[in-house]
Order: C-alpha cells, then structure tokens, then sequence
C-alpha cells in the first residue's frame, strides 16, 4: 500500500481505538496490539515528513474531554511511558539511559505499574485543591470531590509539608470491593462491570460524589513535582516517596518500590512480581522503572511523549489454550440473555477455568467460534476470564461439519422472541411473566439471604415448585398449603412444615428487604433501604413520580425511571397487591421517638460525620421529630452539615440562608454528648 495511504488508515483506527479505549472504555484490542500499529504509525511518520498532521494520535496522548467538569490547564503536560516487553528490550533502554549520562553511576527505582486511571492531586497551604483527571495530556477535568471520597487521598497535609505541591499518582480499584460491588449489582438485575480499570475511570466521572463516596476507590501516588523537592533539597524520586509518607500520602514500600542498580536486578524484580502479582488485592498490568536521581532525571529529559528516564515493563496477559465444549444461553431474572462458553478444564492464573463468558451476540459474531475449536482464553484484567480468539485465526480446528455457533432468536427456555433494544448490546427475553428461567429467577432472589431470607426454601425447591405448576410469582408462595407440598418429591412433612413456618416467618421481615425483594431494576440493597425509607409506605410508591422520586438524595434517572415504571405496570401492582393482602409488611416500622428536640425542623442531613454513618444520622433527625427531606429548599430549615459535604449544597444552603448545624452542635441538641 502506498505510504499516505497507510498513513491516514493507521490514524483512522487508532483514533478510533482511542475512543474505544478512553470514551467508551470498550478496548477491542490488546495493548500491545495497539501499541505495534502506533510504532508503525510513528515510523512512516518519520520517514515522510510532508505528511505531518498535529492531529495524529502520534501527536497525543489520548484521551478523552467531558464538559460536566471544570476544564483545568496541567502545570505540565501529563505524558505516558514507553512500554518494553522483554529482558532485552529493557537492556537497550538502560544502555541509552547510560548513554545519556556518561560516566556516571545509575539507581534505578523498580515500582507496580497500577492498572488504574491517572491522577494530579494538587495542594495549596496544604489543603487538597484540585484533582485533574489526565484528559488530553495538556487539560484535564477538576474531580475533586470525587476524589476527596477516597481514604487514601489526604484532604490536608501534615505539617512538614510544601506551602505549594503537586503530586500524580493511580487511582484504582482494589479486587475485594470490585467483586462485592458487582455482588450488588447482580443483586439489583444489573449488569455486572467488566473489570476494576474501567470501572474506576468511570466513577471517577460521575456527577454525585454521594455514589463514589460508596465505592471503594485507592489512589497510589507514583510521581512528585521534581523541582518543588529539589527546593526542599530531595534530590531522589525514593526520597521524595519517603517524605510524601511522612505529609500523609499511602506510598509503596518493601519490594513496591525497589532501588537496584543493573538490569539483572530489574529483571529479578520482573520475575518476583510476575508470580506475587496474583497476591495482591489489586489489579497491576506490569512494572514501571525508573532513573531515581532528580538531576539525573532532568538531564535526560523528554520526548513529545514520554520521558526517557522511565520506562514500563508489560506484564504478558496469561493465555492458554482449550477446547470449547459448546455455548450456553443462560436467561437471567431480568431476562437478559448471557451467553456463557463451556470449556474443558484448563489451569489459568492460579484457578482452574471451566466457563468463560462471552458476553452478547456481537462478540460470539465476531470471534466466529465452532464447537471442537481450540480457543484462547484470557484472564486480563477481568475476573471472568474471556476467549479472545481462535488458536491459529480461524475456525479450521473445528469439525467438519461443525457451523458456527449462531445466536438464537428465540428464547432457549420459553421460546418467545427475543428482542434488543436501540444502543444495548444485550439481548433480552420477552415474556416477562411467563419465561419459567425468569420466574424461577425473581423468586431466588426474593428468598434470597438478603431479601426475604426464608427458612427451610432452597433454590431447588423452588425449581421443583415452578415445576410442579404450584408457583408463578413470588405472591404465590404465600399461598401454599400441606396438601400442595406433600406430593412433591423428597419432600417429607417436616420440611414441608418448615417451608410453610419458613413463609409465615417471613411476614415480619422488614419493608426495606420486601422492596428489595421485588427485585425492581436498579433497585438494590442499599437503594431499596433509602427508598423504604424516603417514602415509608408502598401506597406512596404508586403515586410517586420519576420527578418525586429524582428530588431524593442519592436517587438518580436510571433508578427513578425503572421504580415509576414498575409502579405502573398493573402486572406488577397486582403482585404487589397480593403480597400485601398475605401480609407482608408494606410500611417502614415506625421507632418511638425518642424526643421532641428538632420538632417542626425541616431537615436535610449531608456529608460524613465522626460519630455516626449517614444513615445513623438520619435516623437520629426523625428519632427526635424532625422531618428529613433529600434536598435543599426554601423550607429547609436545617442543614446538618457533615465533612466533604458538597460544594454546590454548601452554596445553595447558604443562598437561601438555611443555617448549617456541625456534628458537636447536632449531638448537644439532641442531647447525645
Ligand atoms: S510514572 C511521566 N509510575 O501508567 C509519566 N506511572 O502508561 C509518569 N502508572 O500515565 C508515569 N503506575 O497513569 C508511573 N508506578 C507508576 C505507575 C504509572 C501506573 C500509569 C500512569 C501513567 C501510565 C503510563
């Protein structure tokens, strides 16, 4: 192909990429894919200079701008590094590294390379001012109060530390609240998030601290503002790390940041955290090396894009090669359709893989699979490991006359069309009522521990139940007897006594565990308790409004649309309406008072306090006759006003010259302490 050609195809794909990778955060490529088709790009570049164009995704680092957050100039561009893969190719960077300081002795400092989104926190008197997101490399977006949210984020710095600092760093994911907040949203019947990087990237972009303030984020800091350390005679990245742990920062230690002095002890550093990375509790896609001295540093300088004197080591992402059995169409209590790969056996990153998730119709499309193909799988940064192809590129492997596995049009338990809505990639089953996988779904989860939580009924009794005709809803339950239990298979009168006393038992379970139970889109644990609570009755359910319902605090269009929409649907309302003719509990149990302190305050309760979680709070303004509202208005008569509370509240608060009220203040008025 012709040079020009070639040139603007590689522009046009990996600017594409580009915005696979930072807008979409739906990579179709590995890293180091895209980072040959870049070294090509850069190459031809080179070698036809005419055809120079400052819009080459050589020219930049990548990355992508919103405009719901402040646009703020970086003090210095934000670059990235120059990957290596290899022994060898880590050699050739040190030897230019020597090259450029002749004569002089090198410390290299071996650091994780976090699998996270960058980060520019800055200080003043300090006190944290703003926190830049990379954005273009040259502007970034001011996330503060997202990241103010993060425990490991000092909000001010102790004494000791620079009038003025600037420091970078990771901010990531850490795999335990990863996994148990996709718990949640498997819980709420929603999809579940691919992996901890994108998912970290995209809280740090949401609107509501409220809701990052929820998800537990780190942040590790990995560079210091070289030339303020220098004024305060640090002349070392290792020192600075050092000094920044004493001001307060979370820093790496032990062999999390390693100072060695060759390329053999770089590479010992490679193959201890090849093997240790499976122990840590969060994600890290390879090492990064470093030139520890400051002036060492500045000698060698920059290209456009990345320093010379660091380099990143990739980690290659683990791979192996199985045969897949066959894929299976699993219907979830939503009716989503998941297509999962059934694999032999194979050992990868330290488990033993059986299944492997292949996501939706688009994805099986486009790997072209055939049962009996040898496919590769991958354990990235994923927890459900994924097939990334077919071992060889084609389908060959497969047997003859095998087809490739196509995507049905019917649902593979009930059989009713499938339907996929405009912009989702998620097919969907449309017999909601019906689909027996989909019953046999919404009621696991309504006996489920954390909904209604029933004695003596299993998962597959419920299977024999649905089965058997004897049940089609949750409200069917409840209307179970003796004579229909005792025919069933395996099931003796005890446990059938069980189960009905299992049932009764349930009445008593709160409301907010009943709304849970209903299993209402987007409505899980936590937001069904604020729910429960913000409207306290199931009648106010039905009148409520998606505008009613958005005036409430951590409530957002997504939950609003779907509860308004559920309220409205008379198959669920007739539902709702036989549960509460068998008892349930439909209403918030009302706690007695316990004084008449805030009566006729109108309040509103926001931030984090010392004493007490946010929920304990609110608790304590209605204990003592107050009224709680979500959200600040002219008939607010009281702000209790915690740490990290809002910017735009404390504006608004003050605007209508509602008073705020401390923590000390709140308690003393109660009579607390
Ligand atoms: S140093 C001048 N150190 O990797 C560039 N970066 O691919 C300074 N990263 O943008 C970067 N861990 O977001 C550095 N220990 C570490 C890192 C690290 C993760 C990220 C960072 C950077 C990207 C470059």
């Amino acid at each position: 192909m012709e040079a020009r050609a070639r040139i603007e195809r590689l522009r046009d794909e990996l600017h594409a990429h580009n915005h696979r990778y930072y807008v979409l955060a739906e990579p179709v490529i590995s890293d180091r894919e895209f980072d040959s088709l870049l070294h090509e790009l850069s190459v031809l570049e080179q070698a036809h200079p005419e055809f120079n164009d400052p819009t080459s995704p050589t020219q930049r680092v990548g990355g992508d701008l919103t405009d719901k957050f402040e646009k703020v100039a970086h003090r210095s561009p934000m670059l990235s590094l120059s990957n290596s893969y290899s022994a060898e190719e880590v050699a050739q960077w040190a030897e230019r590294v020597q090259a450029g300081l002749p004569g002089e002795e090198v410390e290299f400092v071996v650091e994780l390379k976090y699998d996270g989104v960058a980060i520019s926190i800055w200080y003043e008197k300090g006190r944290l001012v703003r926190a830049l997101t990379r954005g273009d490399g040259t502007t970034g977006e001011d996330v503060r109060a997202n990241v103010a949210t993060i425990k490991t984020v000092p909000l001010k710095l102790n004494d000791g530390a620079p009038d003025s600092l600037e420091i970078r760093g990771e901010i990531f994911f850490p795999w335990p609240g990863f996994e148990s907040l996709n718990e949640s949203r498997r819980e709420a019947g929603e999809p579940e998030f691919a992996n901890p990087r994108n998912t970290a990237a995209g809280t740090l972009k949401l609107q509501d601290s409220a809701v990052v303030a929820t998800r537990p984020l780190d942040c590790m800091l990995y560079n210091i503002d070289a030339e303020a350390m220098t004024a305060l005679a640090i002349n070392s990245h290792s020192d600075a790390v050092q000094a920044a742990a004493m001001w307060g920062f979370k820093t790496p230690k032990g062999r999390r940041l390693e100072v060695v002095k060759s390329v053999k002890a770089i590479m010992s550093a490679v193959a201890y955290w090849e093997e240790a990375k499976n122990q840590l509790d969060y994600a890290i896609d390879g090492l990064v090396i470093k030139v520890n001295r400051y002036d060492q540093q500045r000698r060698l300088g920059m290209t456009a894009k990345s320093p010379r004197w660091a380099l990143a080591y990739k980690f290659e992402t683990e791979r192996v090669s199985t045969t897949l059995r066959g894929v299976k169409f699993q219907v979830g209590r939503t009716g989503a359709i998941t297509p999962v790969a059934d694999l032999n056996p194979v050992h990868l990153g330290g488990t033993i893989v059986r299944n492997a998730s292949l996501h939706n119709a688009d994805q099986i499309a486009k790997l072209n699979l055939c049962v009996g193909n040898a496919v590769l799988v991958e354990k990235g940064g994923e927890i459900i490991p994924k097939i990334v192809g077919v071992d060889g590129g084609d389908s060959s492997s497969g047997d003859l006359f095998s087809k490739p596995i196509s995507f049905p049009d019917v649902c593979p338990e009930c059989e009713a069309p499938l339907i996929r809505k405009d912009g989702e990639a998620q097919h969907y089953c449309t017999n909601s009522s019906k689909c027996p996988a989909q019953v046999r779904g919404r009621i696991h989860h309504f006996i489920s521990r954390k909904a209604m939580n029933v004695d003596g009924l299993g998962k597959e009794t419920v299977n024999q139940l649905v089965n058997a005709g004897l049940i089609q809803d949750v409200a069917d339950l409840y209307t179970l007897t003796l004579e229909d239990l005792l025919p069933l298979e395996r099931m003796a009168q005890k446990s059938a006594d069980n189960l009905l006393k299992g049932l009764d038992a349930s009445k008593s379970i709160d409301f907010e565990r009943v709304l849970f139970g209903l299993g209402i889109r987007h409505v899980g644990e936590t937001v069904a308790k604020n729910l429960a609570k913000a409207l306290g009755h199931i009648e106010a359910f039905k009148t409520t409004t998606v505008e009613d319902l958005m005036a409430l605090e951590e409530i957002g269009p997504t939950v609003a649309e779907s509860v308004a929409s559920h309220f409205r649907d008379p198959v669920f309302l007739d539902l709702v309406g036989r549960l509460q003719m068998s008892g349930l509990r439909m209403e918030v149990t009302l706690q007695k008072p316990m004084g008449n302190a805030l009566e006729g305050e109108v309040v509103v309760v926001s931030g984090v306090f010392e004493t007490m979680s946010r929920d304990e709070a609110k608790a304590a303004v209605t204990n003592h006759g107050g009224r709680l509202v979500g959200s600040i208005s002219s008939k607010t008569t009281l702000v209790l006003a915690g740490d990290k509370m809002g910017p735009s509240k404390l504006k608004k608060a003050e605007n209508l010259g509602v008073p705020l009220m401390d923590e000390a203040a709140f308690l003393r008025r109660i009579g607390g302490q």
